[in-house]
């Protein structure tokens, strides 16, 4: 070597590589094929991503433009109000799989049927289902909010366009995640080779690899409910909150959208629950559109999550917008929730 020649630099070798993780790479590193499957699954992640893209941008910059926050006046076919955010982020996700050639239909909370893009079909043999923007009520307030989404194959024709292929258990999902727009972009996603997390790169408009193979703690000292509902609660529910108020090292955090709550109980362990109350038995959360994918993902996790009585990966919805119960998180610490259900049902 003369005195003028670097010595070769491998860590900034090894920083650009992992820079150059992005999200369509990873799919194929993690399926070991270039196959046509295997280009389907990763071109449709990054599609994903780019509706990601268009709804961290106009968050970032809602409260500057005009008519982006605040409600349509509309309610939406489960009887909440309609945001204005809530309909922008629907239309992106249609948007970007226009002239895909990958989802033939998408279906969404905001949407009363299934929505088909007929030039994908029959081609598109996926099913794209979604919440597209998941915390709603944080929105106008500026506090983190995301999307959740779920792949599924299209089973049959659907020649009647009820989608009745879609109310099957969420054990058919072929891939799940989640958006979180929260201080960075996070991107969350599975296909069933373990949980992995991008961050998006705002110079690059890319999103990077920033941490693989997740797995959650078997405990942790987050719990995370709505505790305004209590009376609302059968009493197993409210026998385990007694008992965290009783016992230390248990904390509580709730942020109003899943989408964050889940977060950080992926990476620090802990459980959030959203049962059902006396007034929706089944409590808040869509079987298809929030709860299969976070499970999907938790279960990826090494995490569990159950309606209490059942692994919410094996519940059959009963109607695409069907909702059910949710106890997500840590190993132990669902156990526990579930140790009171259980008890009261012995009785
Ligand atoms: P969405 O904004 O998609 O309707 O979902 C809101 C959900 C979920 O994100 C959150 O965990 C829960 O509603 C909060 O509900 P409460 O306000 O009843 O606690
Ligand atoms: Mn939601
Ligand atoms: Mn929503």
């Amino acid at each position: 070597m003369t005195d003028t020649e670097q010595p070769l630099d491998l860590t900034r070798q090894y920083a650009l590589d992992r820079d150059c993780t992005t999200l369509s790479r990873h799919v194929l590193q993690q399926l070991h094929s270039f196959s046509g499957d295997a280009q389907d699954l990763s071109a449709l992640m990054s599609r994903i991503a780019l509706a990601g893209k268009f709804i961290a941008r106009r968050l970032s910059s809602a409260g500057l433009i005009e008519d982006a926050l605040g409600f349509t006046g509309q309610r939406n076919v489960q009887g909440e109000a309609v945001k204005k955010m809530d309909v922008y982020t629907n239309q992106v996700f249609i948007s970007v799989f226009e002239q895909s050639g990958l989802v033939c239909r998408l279906a969404s909370e905001e949407m009363d049927k299934p929505y088909y893009l007929p030039e994908n079909c029959p081609v598109g043999r996926y099913t794209l289902l979604y919440d597209p923007l998941d915390g709603s009520s944080n929105v106008d307030v500026n506090l983190n909010v995301g999307s959740i989404f779920s792949i599924r194959k299209q089973e049959g024709e659907d020649l009647d366009g009820t989608a009745q292929d879609l109310l099957q258990a969420g054990r058919k999902q072929v891939g799940a995640g989640y958006i979180l727009y929260g201080p960075s972009t996070i991107l969350v996603y599975s296909i069933g080779t373990g949980v992995h997390a991008f961050i998006l790169d705002p110079s690059l408009g890319e999103f990077i690899l920033a941490q693989e193979n997740i797995q959650i703690p078997d405990h942790g000292p987050v719990y995370s409910v709505n505790e305004g509902n209590f009376w609302q609660w059968e009493e197993p529910l409210r026998d385990y909150i007694r008992y965290v108020h009783r016992h230390e090292g248990y904390t509580a955090r709730y942020g109003g959208a899943l989408v964050g709550d889940f977060h950080r109980i992926l990476f620090q362990g802990g459980v959030f629950l959203y049962p059902g109350t006396i007034k929706q038995p089944e409590g808040k959360l869509r079987l298809l559109y929030e709860s299969a994918p976070m499970a999907y993902l938790i279960e990826q996790a090494g995490g569990r999550a159950t309606t209490g009585r059942l692994e919410i990966m094996d519940v059959i919805p009963e109607k695409i917008h069907a909702r059910s119960p949710l106890i997500i998180g840590s190993r132990d610490d669902v156990a526990l929730v579930e140790s009171f259900i259980q008890e009261r049902d012995r009785e």
